[in-house]
Formats: C-alpha cells, structure tokens, sequence
C-alpha cells in the first residue's frame, strides 16, 4: 500500500512537473481580419504605386481580402489590376474581381474626369457592394482607398486599427491644401471653411479628431454596432443634400450617430489633387507626377508595385540642346532624386561633376586662376567668400565654357536641390515656344530665384509669364543661350571672383553696389525670369532638412578655420516672398 502510494505520488509529481514545463502557452491572437475595396477608374497611371503601396502594408496578407471593381475605362486600368492580382490572389486570403469592359463612359459625360449623377449613383452602388460583401464574409473591417491615394506609410493599416473607432481616416497630404477630410459641414452639406483646417493640414496640432467628413481612404470598424446601418446606397430617405457618393456617406454617418475621425499623428501617404471637369486623363496623370516628385522630397515616397511592368518613358531636352545637371559627387542621394525626377518629367540630362570647393586648398585655388574681388564681403554676414562658393561658381563657368566651346544655341542649367513646380515641362515649352515667336533677345532666363526687392517687375510683352529680373539671389535652375554664356565669359570672372548668384545681376546690371560692377565694365546681360517661378529649393535654411554645400563650408583662402554659414540671410525663407509662387498651382495652361 505504502509502495503504491509512494509510487503513484511520483507519478503524479512527474505528471505535474511534465504539465509546468511543456505545457504551451497560448497562442497569439491573429490581427483583425479585412476587406480592402479597390475601385479603380481611369487610373493605370497611378495603379502601380497604388497597388505598390498596398503590397508594402505591413499587414499579414492572409487576413486581408481584396474587392476589386474597375469599369468605364479609356486607359489601360484593367490590365494593369488585372495582372497584379493574377500575380497577388496566392498571398490574400480572398480576392473579388469584377471587371467591366463597357461601356467605356457614363452617358451625358464631359469627359472621364467629369461627375454626373450617374457616375455619383454608380459609385455609391459599388461602395455599397463592396460593404455588403465584406459583412456577408462577416469581415472586422473594411478599408476604402481610392486609387490616387497612396498609402506609402507601411503601418497605415495597423496604427488606424489601433486607434478603435467605428470610422477613421488617416489625413492624406498633397501638392497643395488639398486633403481628405473637412472640418466643417453648412447645413447643407456643403464644405465649410474652418479655422482648424489649416492648422490639421500643417499638422501644427496633432491626434485624431471628430470631423464630419472624411472621404476617399477610410477604415469602418463592421463590429460595432453602430457601423451596421451604415450605407452609401440607397441615400437616406431624409436625404435632401447634395448628390454625391462622399457626402451621402457623410449623412448615414450623421443620421447612424456614428462620428467620424481624422488622423494626423504622422504621415500615412498622399492623395492627388483631383482634375477639374473638362481636364483629361493626361492632367490627371501630369498632377500625379507631381505629387511622385513630392513624395521624393518629404517622404515617405512612392514607389511601383515589383508585379506590374511599366512601360519606359521617352524623354527629351525640350528643345534645348543640353540640359545639364550640376552635382557634387558626395551628395549621390541628390544626384538620384534629381535623375528620378527628371525621368519622370521625360527630360533628358547630363549630370556634371560640380567642382567640389571643400576639397580645394588655397593653393588649387591660386592655380585655377582665381582671386577675390577686391573688398566683397557677404552683405548680411560680413563674411567673404567660402570654398563652397568658389566650387559653386567654377562649376557654372565649366558649363559657360562648354556651351561655348561646342557652339550650343542654348542650354538649361539645373543645381540639384530643385523642387519642380506642377506641369513643369508644358510651362517651360510652353515658355520658350512663345520667346521664340516674339524673337525675344535674351541670354538667361531664370526658372528659379529668389527676388531680393520687392516690387513688381516689367512684364514681357506677349509672353506669358515672363518678367524682365530684377536684382535675384539664388542659381537653382536657368536657360542660358550662347550669345549670354560668351558675354558671361567675357567678363573674366575667375580673377575677381564673388558669389555667383552675385555675379549675373552684376552682369545684368541690377546689383546696387557701385563698387562691385565697376570691375565688369560691360554689363549688358539680358535677364528675364518666369514668373510664377518654376522651381523652388527643397529646403530653406532653418527647415531640419536643409544642407547648403556652398554656405556652410570654410572661408576660401582659410584652410584652417571652419566657418558655418548656416542661417545666411541669403537662404532664409521669407521676406521677399516667391511672387505668386502658392497659387502657381492653380494657373492653368
Ligand atoms: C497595359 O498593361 C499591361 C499589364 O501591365 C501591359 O502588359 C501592357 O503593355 C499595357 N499596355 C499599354 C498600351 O500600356
Ligand atoms: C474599443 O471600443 C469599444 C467601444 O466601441 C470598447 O468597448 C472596447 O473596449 C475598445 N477596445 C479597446 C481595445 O480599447
Ligand atoms: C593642396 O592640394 C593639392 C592636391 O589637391 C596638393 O598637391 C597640395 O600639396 C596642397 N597644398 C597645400 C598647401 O596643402
């Protein structure tokens, strides 16, 4: 008896000391599943940065099903989602494929940018088939993305899940004020402006807040209760405000007393700044590229999905016979933006090696020829010239030589902190198709700059856009003909040599010191600049990003002492302000 109880103790010892090693734990609860509807019109060139993004979520795929409806097309939409989910349905848990090849407009349609009460109505239908097949499928939730909204914030998914609220929108940034979200409503539903907008867009105040509109990438939490009554079709039968797939979103929302929510906590992706009515595919696609160039600047930028082939684009020189990109071979990640940039736009160039000021001695600097003009200093720091102006400006004048040496009739001249304006390329050939027609005498036209005095500046005749410039800082981006790299060159700069954003107003006659100009005696450089501008510098001094290579490096004739030049007035955002520059956006060709 003693025995078995001895023994069958141990046994339980051993079953016990077995339950508390090797017992597993519990396992991890699997992530909320999700439908994503994808609705796709008239896109192709926004799918493969769309589908990019989506395909980057970090989000198990396995927990996520795609309904995907694309219809009324013109372009290539169908076949560019069709061969991406061919390639993804193996990762998703499930994908809903409804194409429609006709017809291919909505009748009583302007064009495939323009909304009729046809088109609202037909959206509202989709949106509401898509909700119905993610509660048949009793999905946890639903996430709307338009196909211009891209998504590049991989943890977009994740951190609005996390937020737990029946209907949330992460705030989605764009080239302009735009975005998608209101903060106000008239009782009619109509945008209302509010004074919170503009502070939510900047992100100078920080959360998620209740708004009464959000639209175009929304996340509906189907388990609560209050989301069940929610529809985007049929309207509401108290439905009174105006016709449009948003806004009656918007009332069942009100009418369910579900709140809506924006999130801006930190940036989630973009959205393109939609085309107007009568504006055809090819503006759509031209904003687009715009906000590609943005991306690349502020970040996180956009790239395409690896399972979608995109056709190459054909680039040229714009009439030009070089355009030259000027680099510093130690700033390749500048380099690479500008090339990606310009090959979005379809512009040819030639990168050149500027001449790297940092890595001259003063000795190298004697050889080359070059000395100070007498008595400059820099008006607002006192100081003289640094080694980076001096590389600044031998790498302008090796360009001058070039064109001249190989007789080119004229030139562009990028550096490579350029920030492009919207519809760059049909502005600037635009620009100089009507130079040529009025057989305007010019030798360099600026495409950007900073105006050191305010005011207004005479405007060419018959060209649009064009103003005879005034005294201007800044080298960023120029066209140059051969008759102004020769007058340039002619100056013999090398020997009295100050800043080059100095230099042309000199040369142009517009610089109000009296002293300078008298050591270039013909100064008969004739200078224009568009206005608005067409390019802007992508970061001021003082922005965090900001790194001058001209003005923070050491005095010319100094090696031994570092300066620091950052927070030149020269560089500072500010007074005077780029005329024009914030409502260029809206200038329309
Ligand atoms: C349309 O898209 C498909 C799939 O990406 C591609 O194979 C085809 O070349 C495209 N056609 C045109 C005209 O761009
Ligand atoms: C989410 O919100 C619901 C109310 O809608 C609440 O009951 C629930 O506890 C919340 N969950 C979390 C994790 O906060
Ligand atoms: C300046 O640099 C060159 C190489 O670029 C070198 O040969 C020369 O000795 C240097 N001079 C002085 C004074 O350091």
């Amino acid at each position: 008896m003693l025995l078995w109880i001895l023994v069958f103790g141990a046994i339980a010892r051993i079953d016990c000391y077995f339950s508390e090693e090797k017992h597993p734990e519990e396992s991890k609860m699997q992530p909320p599943t999700v439908v994503i509807a994808v609705i796709a019109r008239n896109s192709a060139h926004s799918l493969p940065y769309y589908l990019g993004a989506l395909e980057r979520l970090d989000y198990p795929k396995d927990r996520i099903s795609i309904w995907a409806a694309t219809d009324h097309n013109i372009d290539n939409t169908t076949a560019v989602l069709r061969e991406w989910l061919t390639i993804m349905q193996k990762f998703y848990h499930y994908v809903e494929w409804r194409p429609m090849e006709k017809p291919t407009s909505y009748p009583g349609e302007m064009g495939p940018k323009h909304w009729t009460n046809g088109r609202y109505e037909y959206v509202m239908k989709l949106k509401q088939a898509a909700l119905n097949f993610a509660k048949r499928r009793w999905a946890d939730y639903i996430l709307y993305a338009d196909t211009d909204n891209i998504l590049t914030n991989p943890d977009t998914l994740s951190l609005l899940v996390a937020e737990n609220k029946s209907v949330i929108a992460p705030m989605l940034d764009s080239q302009t004020y735009y975005s998608n979200y209101w903060c106000g409503i008239t009782p009619q539903g109509y945008y209302r402006r509010t004074a919170e907008y503009f502070p939510t867009k900047h992100r100078h105040r920080r959360g998620c807040y209740p708004v009464p509109m959000v639209h175009s990438t929304m996340l509906l939490d189907l388990r609560k209760e209050g989301t069940k009554k929610l529809a985007f079709h049929p309207p509401h039968p108290d439905y009174s405000w105006p016709f449009d797939d948003i806004i009656v979103f918007a009332f069942s929302c009100r009418v369910s007393e579900v709140q809506m929510y924006l999130c801006n906590k930190v940036r989630y992706g973009y959205i393109n700044v939609p085309a107007k009515p009568h504006q055809t595919i090819e503006d759509d696609r031209i904003n687009f590229v715009h906000l590609q160039l943005e991306s690349m600047i502020d970040g996180p930028p956009m790239y395409p999905s690896r399972y979608i082939h995109l056709p190459p684009k054909q680039t040229d020189l714009m009439g030009f016979d070089e355009v030259y990109l000027i680099n510093l071979r130690r700033r390749p990640d500048r380099r690479e933006r500008m090339l990606w940039s310009l090959y979005e736009l379809e512009i040819d160039v030639k990168v050149v090696d500027a001449v790297d000021g940092g890595a001259l001695n003063s000795s190298d600097i004697k050889l080359l020829g070059v000395d100070l003009l007498p008595g400059y200093y820099d008006p607002f720091s006192g100081r003289t010239l640094t080694k980076g102006e001096v590389g600044c400006f031998l790498s302008h004048y090796y360009i001058w030589k070039e064109i001249v040496d190989m007789q080119l009739d004229k030139a562009l001249i990028f550096e490579d902190d350029v920030r492009f304006q919207g519809n760059f390329k049909r502005r600037l050939l635009r620009l100089m198709e009507e130079v040529e027609k009025v057989d305007l005498d010019w030798d360099i036209i600026y495409l950007g700059r900073k105006q050191v005095k305010p005011g207004d500046e005479e405007p060419v005749e018959n060209v649009r856009n064009l103003v005879v410039a005034d005294y201007s800082y800044w080298t960023l981006s120029y066209a140059i003909s051969q008759q102004g790299a020769q007058k340039l060159l002619n100056a013999e700069p090398l020997s009295k040599m100050l800043p080059v954003d100095e230099f042309l107003p000199i040369m142009y006659d517009k610089h109000p010191n009296e002293k300078y100009k008298a050591h270039f005696p013909n100064r008969n450089l004739q200078a224009y600049s568009t206005r608005p501008l067409l390019v802007q510098p992508c970061h001021y001094a003082g922005d965090p990003e900001w790194v001058s290579d001209t003005e923070t490096s050491t005095l010319w004739d100094d090696d031994t002492v570092r300066t620091d030049w950052r927070g030149s007035y020269k560089t500072l955002k500010g007074a005077p302000p780029p005329t024009g520059w914030q409502n260029a956006y809206h200038d329309e060709l």
